[in-house]
């Protein structure tokens, strides 16, 4: 158990009045926490601020590497529940993430880290303040683009996977971050936990819903918010539209030989997850201990008779004050489920059942998607 610095300093005090000349000052002990909430932006991040389960804002742990912006970690006093900040998009990601998973101020070894955001939504899966739990996250948009209007006639869209030629076919040229997968053993307890939450909506986004119903795929778009298990595309490009949404679920589709369910857009989780496989990689970080939950708050295509800039730029669908709610609503019952479970489950892990870890096999098993794992016969493959 962490004998925590208070008490560590207050032993040494009474040690040294006691006439001890030999204790020496120690390291401080790495915060251990259970459980890490990674927000993105200030409206993700200011849900866990001033609620009544626990208190993140009794510490703040300046890490070197985190964003100008986010400087600090927070954490409770007794270091079990963390936030940090990213800031938007995938550098902000990586970076943060990275420097977060290096700083020797923390040990993450037995930590669970919750992605804990918004995402833009896909009306034939979800819809706005439902809150979406994923097993997949998928770099959309690292492929050749082509202006669409001077694409060639017989294109469907201006993304051309990378080392390809046309698009739709399956990427020749691999960077290794297409593609994440999570512990969908873990994805399914998490869900567990989420429905037991009341999610919260708006009148506002109850008639806006109704606008997708002379669209029969957009179905879901038209029910209640609920959970869903539903997977997230990344991009640093904040695309919407028809077009483009279609595009990049059939690149869902494609890099995940056809299991991935595209059904959020967002701008970070792709990048999250890289610096934690390495970081897991480098035995820091356990990457079957990582959930990745996203609340929708807009849709990524317009209704029916309506244009994609009032989508993108000027509808008030009503659906970001509640998945920014439901962030919190959903997410605390995920928390709290991993500390009250943490004596009987949580500290010995939840044992993947699913292939974990990027295209590239980089943590050892097979992948079931990409072109199967370049790390599992020659371990140096693929390097330098
Ligand atoms: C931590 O930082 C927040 C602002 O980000 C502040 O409100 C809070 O008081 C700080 N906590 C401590 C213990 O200084
Ligand atoms: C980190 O925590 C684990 C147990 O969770 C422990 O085995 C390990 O020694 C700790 N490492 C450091 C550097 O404190
Ligand atoms: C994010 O994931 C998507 C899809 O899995 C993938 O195409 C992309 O390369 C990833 N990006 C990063 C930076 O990991
Ligand atoms: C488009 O047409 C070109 C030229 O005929 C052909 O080489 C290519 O395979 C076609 N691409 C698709 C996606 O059908
Ligand atoms: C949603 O949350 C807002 C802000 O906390 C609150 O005013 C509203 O009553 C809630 N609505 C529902 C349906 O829970
Ligand atoms: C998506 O894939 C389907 C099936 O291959 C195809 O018909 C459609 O044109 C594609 N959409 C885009 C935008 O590329
Ligand atoms: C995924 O699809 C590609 C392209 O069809 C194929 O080459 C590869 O073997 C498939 N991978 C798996 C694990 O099925």
């Amino acid at each position: 158990m962490r004998l925590s610095l208070l008490a560590t300093v207050s032993a040494l005090a009474s040690s040294a009045l006691a006439g001890s000349v030999t204790a020496r000052w120690p390291e401080p002990c790495p915060i251990a926490p259970k459980v890490v909430i990674i927000s993105m932006f200030d409206p993700e991040a200011g849900v866990w601020y001033g609620i009544p389960e626990f208190d993140v804002l009794a510490q703040n742990i300046s890490v070197p590497g985190l964003s100008p912006i986010y400087p600090d970690v927070h954490c409770t006093a007794d270091g079990e529940v963390c936030q940090v900040t990213t800031g938007e998009s995938e550098i902000n990601a990586a970076v943060t993430i990275s420097s977060l998973v290096a700083s020797p101020s923390f040990n993450f070894t037995s930590t669970y880290f919750f992605i804990a955001g918004i995402a833009g939504a896909n009306p034939k899966v979800l819809t706005i303040g439902s809150v979406a739990f994923a097993k997949y996250a998928v770099q959309v948009a690292l492929q050749y683009e082509l202006d669409a209007r001077e694409m060639p006639s017989n294109w469907t869209t201006g993304y051309v996977p990378l080392g390809s030629t046309s698009p739709g076919v399956y990427p020749q040229s691999i960077y290794g971050t297409e593609v994440f997968e999570v512990n969908d053993a873990l994805r399914s307890l998490a869900i567990g936990f989420a429905r037991t939450a009341v999610l919260n909506d708006s009148s506002t986004a109850v008639a806006y819903r109704a606008l997708y119903n002379t669209t029969p795929s957009y179905a879901p778009a038209t029910m209640p918010p609920s959970i869903v298990p539903c997977d997230v595309a990344t991009s640093d490009v904040y695309y919407s539209g028809n077009l483009l949404s279609e595009a990049f679920d059939n690149t869902t589709y494609l890099y995940t030989n056809g299991s991935g369910i595209y059904c959020m857009t967002a701008q970070e989780d792709n990048a999250s997850l890289a610096a934690l496989l390495r970081g897991a990689k480098a035995g820091k970080v356990d990457f079957s201990r990582i959930i990745v939950m996203r609340a929708g708050s807009n849709f990524d295509r317009p209704h029916a008779g309506e244009s994609d800039t009032d989508n993108l730029f000027y509808v008030h669908s009503g659906g970001f004050a509640p998945s920014v709610e439901n962030v919190y609503l959903a997410g605390i019952k995920v928390v709290e489920g991993i500390l009250d479970g943490w004596e009987e489950t949580f500290q010995y892990g939840v044992k993947p059942t699913n292939y974990i870890g990027d295209i590239f096999g980089t943590l050892g098993g097979t992948p079931d998607f990409g072109p199967g794992g370049v790390f599992n016969d020659d371990p140096t493959a693929g390097q330098g």
